[in-house]
């Protein structure tokens, strides 16, 4: 079976519903935040602010890449993965892309509190996040598998998530 990747903007909620996606499928979970924050010995955050967004992006590269060898699991990935060429191609061989759709106002809602340790929201409106959502759009839209997740339960989304997957996999 295809290795399962989950991606879309900060604070969609890749991470917790990765590792319940996870559970339910009795996969392993990794996601490229922690992969990368274990590899730096500190939060991605940190990382970016000492060492500047060029070498997160190598740091997380290399981690996607390490991730791949990992042909079963289920991968969250950071909210700018799919940003970087050689990572994309990299996550599109050989898994079923998920994209967690939401909107500028849940994401905004959602990051409330987490806005400290994500220095790309920082200071930033709900419009602001939305015209950087806009400007990432076309890359999250190149995927498999799209769900909504404004104002959902993880396990409505996460069952939601279990018939698509089938309904891919049934169809190739
Ligand atoms: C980023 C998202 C973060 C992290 C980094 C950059 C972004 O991951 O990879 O801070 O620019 O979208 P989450 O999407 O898990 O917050």
């Amino acid at each position: 079976m295809e290795r399962i990747v989950l991606i879309g903007f900060m604070g969609v909620g890749k991470t917790t519903i990765g590792r319940r996606l996870a559970m339910r499928l009795s996969r392993d979970f990794y996601d490229t935040d922690s992969t990368v924050a274990k590899c730096e010995g500190m939060p991605v955050a940190e990382v970016v602010r000492k060492k500047g967004v060029k070498y997160f992006q190598g740091a997380e590269q290399f981690a996607v890449t390490t991730l791949m060898e990992k042909p079963n699991a289920v991968i969250s990935t950071g909210g700018s993965t799919v940003l970087n060429d050689a990572s994309r191609a990299a996550l599109r061989d050989g898994s079923l892309i998920i994209w967690l759709q939401a909107t500028a106002d849940t994401i905004y809602r959602n990051t409330c509190h987490s806005r400290n340790r994500r220095p790309e929201l920082q200071g930033k409106t709900a419009a602001e996040i939305g015209e950087l959502l806009d400007q990432r759009l076309p890359y999250y839209q190149e995927c498999d598998i799209t769900v909504q997740v404004d104002g959902r339960e993880i396990d409505d989304i996460v069952n939601e998530l279990l018939q698509k997957i089938q309904r891919t996999l049934d169809a190739q």
